[in-house]
């Protein structure tokens, strides 16, 4: 028996590949198909998100040197199509593993730009979702919302936070590996219309990947994001408080530091998400501290400015779950 083909309503087809240009019409054509990477690059506007995500993201050197030969291969990719020699989409499927807060939503927006701009995507958007959107908790509801969700994502990217949720080997028939199934059909069958990216703690999804030998081998990129190192968070902190005009104070970066110190030692932490929420707590301080001035004439400075006592007035003892 065949297996069924999970083809989204109305998702678009996959375009058809116009033969090239011959070389000489295509050197005097406007729109003459580019020749060389900087003409892909310049074409697909490609280099200024690459060149963001670079410059935005504090640390993380080998993600951002995978998303570079990522990129490079697609660009390649589209030089040898200017040549006629076509080859298969390639597969670009992934997986993003690390601890919380590294990273990997971030760099998955990022990266549906990309795979937009180089035109491996249609639209470009990212569809984040957990194992509730796509697996139902009766018989029958699994396929409507697994299918209903990879509609939402043609085009663009689909992004399954902690994806090993989906396989619940103690449940003799759970209805996650029905969820799975229409998954990977998609991704094979329609890969040039959505690409999916897997994420979570890299030791359950290798377990995930033992049990499902069949995802393991449609990822084709996987891609690590180690913690962050004590300086980088100061750095990450300093980039975030840039970007809504705060910035700290005469010794408040130190006591800061010395927060974090304690902090990256404690349950739950969960890197840049722990130190943005610090940050937020921090600007809550401030607020409270300046609110009790009330006949204090606030300039920008004071307005911007983190003192000590914000920082220390952290609550660090007793941290909730991911702060
Ligand atoms: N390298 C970095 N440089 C600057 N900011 C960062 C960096 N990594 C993460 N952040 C910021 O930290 C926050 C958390 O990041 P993000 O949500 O991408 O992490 P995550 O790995 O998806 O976490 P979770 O597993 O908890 O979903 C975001 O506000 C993001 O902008
Ligand atoms: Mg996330």
């Amino acid at each position: 028996m065949t297996a069924p083909l999970y083809r989204i309503p109305g998702a678009a087809m996959p375009a058809v590949p116009t033969p090239p240009a011959p070389a000489a019409a295509a050197a005097s054509a406007p729109d003459a198909a580019p020749r060389t990477v900087s003409e892909v690059l310049a074409q697909a506007q490609v280099e200024g998100v690459i060149e963001e995500l670079e410059r935005d993201l504090i640390g993380l050197a080998p993600v951002k040197q995978r998303i570079r030969d990522i990129a490079a291969l697609l660009v390649i990719d589209k030089l040898r199509a200017g040549f006629g020699l076509q080859a298969q989409t390639p597969s670009l499927h992934m997986c993003f593993t690390g601890n919380p807060g590294t990273g990997k939503t971030t760099v998955a927006l990022r990266m549906a730009q990309i795979l937009h701009r180089l035109g491996y995507v249609r639209k470009g958007h990212l569809v984040a979702v957990t194992r509730d959107d796509l697996v139902g908790q009766y018989i029958g509801h699994t396929a409507p919302k697994t299918k209903d969700v990879l509609k939402k994502a043609m085009g663009g990217v689909l992004f399954i936070d902690e994806a090993y949720y989906l396989y619940r080997p103690e449940n003799e028939r759970d209805y996650g590996q029905e969820s799975i199934e229409i998954l990977l059909q998609v991704m094979e069958n329609q890969r040039d219309d959505v690409v999916v990216i897997l994420a979570g703690y890299k030791d359950r999804m290798d377990t995930f990947f033992q049990s499902n030998p069949g995802m393991s081998s449609r990822i084709a990129h996987h891609l690590d994001f180690p913690d962050y190192a004590p300086p980088e968070l100061l750095h990450i902190a300093d980039k975030m408080l840039e970007q809504q005009h705060y910035r700290f104070g005469p010794g408040s970066r130190e006591a800061f530091e010395d927060y974090l110190s304690r902090r990256i030692a404690q349950p739950h932490f969960a890197n840049a998400r722990s130190v943005r929420n610090a940050l937020e707590r921090m600007r809550l301080r401030q607020a409270t501290r300046l609110f009790a001035e009330r006949d204090r004439v606030l300039d920008a400075t004071a307005l911007s400015t983190l003192e000590p006592q914000d920082i220390l007035a952290c609550p660090s003892a007793r941290p909730s779950r991911n702060t």
